[in-house]
């Protein structure tokens, strides 16, 4: 048995983590649960919203799955998902972007992966209100953190076969802070004569992310760019609710959902739990339970193949009908 730390989350969260961690115990894998709480409903009993005990548990347990946790918009407790990265030096976003079979889209052929830089730049938090009409937010890069995400990328461009790395910048605006991150992956793409190294600024990228994707390969970015440009290619394949992604660090790994917690449709059984079931299928994969991962795929293949589908990729299916039919194919 491994454990597993499982975080539930808010919004559709604790639907779409029942629908995963029953089709995952159908499968046969051999996961034992440790359910941490964290987020808005945890302040109430526990003054924080991300509690020790939910990093204690990561620490130990080495993976999580955690499903979505709200923050709440200009004022509020800083974004835990955030702080858990931060905390647990979760350095590296992982979030692949392949075409699913039976869901048609403008294009057939993405086949992209989306290395975020997870700790730093806007999302450190530095920010100050300078008066009532001022506000200041400060970016972050540091030498450290972008040439650990460059190596990432380009190790794991290596490690899976890809052809190319593409550094997404606005460096021509953010001379020194982007200026920096790019010198970083510059330097660092000469230790890779074998895969090509490209470098885009992030305005281009997204308009040609929109009209050929299948140019790109893997595209590392700085936080904020990887952020916005994961959302978009998620449109390419489907949407949120079936992009897939993981939070790697040097001692953790936590699998999650690129997707947030979805508050329009909470409590309506609609919500897609496929976003979290993939991303669990890569936590399986990360735990060598490949067997069981690789069932899950196909019972999940099978069902979208029959045309079961939720409503947000074209079809009529609840979560609950969709879960227990993918459940039926394993
Ligand atoms: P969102 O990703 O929750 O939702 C955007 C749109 O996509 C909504 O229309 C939603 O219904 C739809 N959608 C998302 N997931 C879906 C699924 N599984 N099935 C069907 N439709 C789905 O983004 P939004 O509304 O901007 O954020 C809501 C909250 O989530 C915010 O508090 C935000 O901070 C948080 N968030 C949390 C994340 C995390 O826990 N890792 C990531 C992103 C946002």
């Amino acid at each position: 048995m491994t454990k597993i730390t499982l975080i539930k989350g808010d919004g559709i969260g604790p639907e779409i983590s029942d629908a995963v961690v029953e089709i995952i115990e159908k499968s046969g894998a051999k996961v034992e649960w440790d359910v941490q709480t964290a987020g808005l409903d945890v302040i109430e009993t526990e003054g924080v919203p991300l509690p020790e005990r939910v990093i204690k548990s990561i620490k130990e347990n080495k993976v999580a799955l955690k499903a979505p946790i709200t923050t709440p918009i200009g004022k509020g407790f800083r974004s835990v998902n955030v702080q858990l990265r931060k905390e647990l030096n979760l350095f590296a976003n992982i979030r692949p972007c392949k075409n699913i079979p039976t869901i048609k889209t403008k294009f057939d052929d993405v086949d992209l992966v989306v290395v975020r830089e997870n700790t730093e730049d806007l999302y450190a938090g530095v920010e100050e209100q300078i008066d009532e009409n001022t506000a200041h937010s400060i970016k972050i890069i540091t030498r450290d953190a972008s040439i650990r995400i460059a190596k990432y990328a380009f190790d794991y461009a290596v490690k899976y076969g890809r052809k190319e790395v593409c550094v997404v910048t606005k460096a021509n605006i953010c001379k020194l802070s982007d200026g920096l991150f790019l010198d970083c992956a510059r330097e660092v793409s000469k230790g890779y004569p074998q895969i090509k190294f490209r470098e885009i600024l992030v305005d281009n990228c997204c308009m040609q992310l929109v009209q050929n994707p299948s140019q790109f390969d893997v595209l590392v970015l700085p936080n904020l760019y990887g952020d916005i440009v994961s959302d978009l290619t998620a449109g390419l394949i489907g949407g949120l609710g079936v992009a897939k992604s993981a939070n790697i660090g040097d001692d953790c790994a936590v699998f999650e959902a690129v997707h947030g917690s979805a508050p329009d449709i909470k409590g309506q059984n609609k919500a897609n739990p496929m976003a979290l079931l993939l991303s669990g299928v890569e936590m399986l994969k990360h735990i060598g339970q490949t067997e069981c991962a690789g069932k899950i795929e196909k019972a999940l293949y099978k069902t979208l193949e029959s045309g079961i589908k939720t409503a947000d990729i074209g079809g009529h299916a609840t979560l609950s009908e969709f879960t227990q039919s993918i459940i039926n194919n394993i």
